[in-house]
């Protein structure tokens, strides 16, 4: 299939509901880039390389150099939050990037003010904010978002959108007969069904304006089948869920390679102490619950115990995530991992990591922001799946588990892009140019 790819002319706006950490994170960073304070580290797009072609022919282009983005200059930005707070008030206050920084960036942060959410206590228990919609029932509630979406993009003549949820994790809830059919959906909307969730109707609001959207974090949101039937419909870009950062990249770093050794796991032992609002909203067991159920899947997907029983069949995997306030952002991890190798002799990794949360998920944003758009101008609606490398729960199609190995994550995302560009795909074989090296001698 040949991939006509529109242009990446005019401005892109990014909408998130959300201005907390990540959100901020997020903006004041390309800010900063923009004025050539500081670098795009940790993103794929602006920074990574990818090889075309074979070995020998020694091409490696940026990333952004070979597939067509938005240029960071032409993004804009707008969001949903609970607080009234501007996003350089809600980047002070979520004590990530140092103040002088800042303000060096203060008036266009200033001047994002976030719009009115839509939001439910029963779904967050642990925030309470003002800025919030008030309507009679949950289709006027969307109906309000699409309004949102559609001033947002006139008043800021973009050419496009995009979606990126960075709004607090939601409680747990599973698919009910509500989430099974747009007609179903669009009814609960109307009657205030009571599983739908705040996210969801973001989700549906981006969708219903042909906005690509991106759940970063664990709760259903768009992994719903009305919503997926609705963006394969309208041909829109859907992905998620919750963003790939601290504890979880690494163990779908470190899990991958014992694997690939056939090293055996016996346990895996993971807790966390974070202070920020994520962790305070955690602290609720109903909304961890979302998160244990996306942070525990990896492991048992990597490992695969039912093809590999006598390396995974024992594994006792536990997560653990604790509110501890003065750490604030810099969530700190201990993962304590038995292992055993040669005759099943016994050996431990330990690893802590002290990590920065938002830093590693601003750049995460980025590339999803991108790479979404680049989905819509290629004209690849529904399930992104091939954009997994970002999540820790990735969304596929129904009935196909999800790839969890963030080598082979990455693998797949730059053979969709080489794909979708007509290069040649990489198999690594090599065996094909050996010949044609050992000719030429
Ligand atoms: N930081 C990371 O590394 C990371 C990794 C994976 C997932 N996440 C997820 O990303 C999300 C954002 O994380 P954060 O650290 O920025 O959290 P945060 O608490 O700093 O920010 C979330 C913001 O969302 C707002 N909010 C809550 N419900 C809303 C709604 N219905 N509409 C609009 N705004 C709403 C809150 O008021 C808050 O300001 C969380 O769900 C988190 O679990 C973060």
């Amino acid at each position: 299939m040949e991939y006509q790819i529109k242009d990446a002319t005019g401005k892109l706006g990014i909408l998130m509901p959300g201005l907390g950490a990540v959100a901020t994170t997020f903006i004041a960073g390309v800010a900063a880039i923009n004025k050539g304070f500081s670098q795009p580290v940790g993103s794929l797009t602006q920074m990574g390389n990818i090889r075309l072609g074979k070995r020998t022919e020694n091409r490696y282009p940026l990333i952004k150099d070979f597939v067509p983005l938005a240029q960071l200059k032409d993004l804009v930005f707008g969001g949903w939050d609970v607080y009234t707070d501007n996003v350089y008030e809600a980047a002070l206050n979520a004590k990530v990037l140092e103040p002088a920084l800042l303000q060096s960036i203060r008036p266009e942060l200033e001047a994002l003010k976030p719009m009115q959410a839509v939001f439910d206590r029963d779904y967050v228990k642990n925030l309470d904010g003002v800025n919030v919609k008030q309507k009679n029932t949950k289709w006027e509630l969307a109906q309000a978002l699409i309004e949102d979406i559609r001033r947002f993009k006139e008043e800021n003549n973009c050419e496009r959108l995009v979606m990126v949820w960075c709004a607090s994790t939601e409680k747990y809830i599973e698919e009910t007969d509500v989430h099974q059919t747009i007609t179903a959906f669009e009814t609960g909307l109307r009657n205030n069904d009571e599983n739908i969730a705040p996210s969801m109707i973001y989700a549906y609001a981006a969708i219903s304006s042909h906005v690509p959207f991106a759940n970063g974090a664990p709760n259903l949101s768009c992994d719903i089948p009305a919503l997926i039937d609705l963006a394969k419909e309208l041909n829109v870009p859907l992905a998620g869920k919750d963003f790939k950062t601290g504890q979880t990249l690494m163990k779908t770093i470190v899990a991958p390679g014992l694997q690939a050794r056939a090293l055996g796991v016996r346990g895996w032992f993971s807790s966390n102490i974070l202070g920020n609002r994520d962790g305070l909203v955690l602290d609720d067991p109903d909304n961890f619950k979302t998160k244990e159920v996306s942070k525990l899947s990896v492991l048992e997907e990597i490992l695969n115990a039912d093809i590999n029983p006598e390396l995974y069949g024992d594994l006792y995997h536990k997560v653990r995530i604790n509110y501890y306030p003065p750490h604030g952002d810099n969530k700190e991890s201990w993962d304590n991992i038995d292992i055993f190798g040669w005759l099943g002799y016994q050996m431990q990794i330990k690893i802590n990591f002290l990590c920065r949360d938002s830093i590693l998920a601003a750049p995460i944003v980025l590339d999803l922001a991108l790479f979404m758009d680049l989905a819509q101008r290629a004209e690849m609606g529904g399930i992104q799946e091939w954009l997994s490398f970002y999540f820790k729960s990735p969304q596929t199609a129904p009935g196909l588990k999800p790839e969890h190995d963030i080598f082979k994550q990455l693998i797949k995302l730059q053979n969709t892009l080489r794909h979708i560009m007509g290069e040649d795909l990489i198999t690594h074989l090599g065996l094909d140019y050996y010949q044609d090296l050992v000719e030429a001698l």
